[in-house]
């Protein structure tokens, strides 16, 4: 793997992509901040050397660097699931990959489905902790000790500091904010009412199919990592409603411009 992440980190550095202030993954619910990006250039996953390219629908597969406001970014425009089939090391190498880019701070943004009876669609959680119930894990496997430690601590693998930061930037804006406990599971299907009752039973707020391996690997190498979720649907007991993938990019679509706003406000901010 070391010798991938050379290759396409000096691919990637030959082409400018250098002098970055935040990484961000564009999941469901913040494909738009690309709007807010002055985009200096743009890459398709298929051009660059060792990178997966993404399969499913409404998840364009691009890497972004540019400016928002004072401050460089680099944006991964789609992610790779575990549900399309990628191991968890090939789906977090372009987390590698940013972290030898210079990244040391990381935004990570998902759909999910709330299982918190105060929560309604179209809500904005914070991700303030998670759950990895993926049946594979991104570290299993030799430990390079030149990435990070065998033994990972996970006390704070959200960034206190960006938290907070995150929740008085949103006050200040007026946006409503919840705070909660992600917990992921494979996917592909979305759960059966006794599974979303399984997620709250074990102390979780929202369920999804990404992002914590990758937070995983950004710990790992000591990245600093800020989580967002749109809840796109509700799974709280006796409420369980159907949900479709559409009805997913929907919702997520209609809070993407606040999210927008208050990411792009978090980052003109926090140093
Ligand atoms: N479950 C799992 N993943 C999801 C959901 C859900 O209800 N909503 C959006 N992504």
């Amino acid at each position: 793997m070391w010798k991938n992440i050379q290759e396409t980190v000096n691919f990637l550095q030959d082409k400018g992509f250098i002098k970055i202030d935040f990484g961000i993954i564009l999941g469901t619910g913040l494909g738009n901040l690309t709007n807010n990006i002055d985009i200096e250039k743009r890459i398709p996953y298929e051009d660059i050397p060792n990178f997966p390219v993404s399969t499913v629908p409404g998840h364009k597969g691009e890497l972004i660097y540019g400016n928002i406001g004072d401050k460089k970014i680099l944006a991964l425009r789609g992610r790779f699931h575990y549900y399309e089939g990628w191991s968890l090391k090939e789906a977090t190498f372009p987390v590698r990959v940013m972290k030898f880019l210079g990244v040391e701070k990381l935004i990570v943004s998902n759909a999910s489905g709330g299982v918190n009876p105060n929560f309604k669609t179209g809500d904005i959680m914070l991700i303030t902790d998670h759950i990895n119930m993926m049946p594979e894990h991104p570290l299993r496997g030799e430990n390079d000790d030149r990435f990070g430690p065998r033994f990972l601590d996970m006390h704070e693998a959200y960034n206190k500091r960006m938290r907070d930061h995150f929740e008085e930037q949103a006050k200040s804006m007026h946006i409503a904010l919840q705070k909660g406990v992600y917990l992921a599971l494979q996917g592909p299907t979305f759960e059966t009412p006794a599974e979303y009752g399984m997620v709250r039973r074990l102390g979780a707020d929202a369920v999804g199919m990404s992002t914590v391996p990758e937070v995983i690997v950004a710990k790992h190498m000591d990245m600093e990592v800020l989580g967002i979720s749109v809840i796109t649907d509700l799974g709280i007991e006796g409420k369980v409603e159907s949900v479709s993938h559409d009805e997913v990019q929907e919702v997520a679509h209609r809070a993407e411009k606040i999210v927008g706003q208050l990411v792009v406000e978090f980052m003109s901010t926090y140093e």
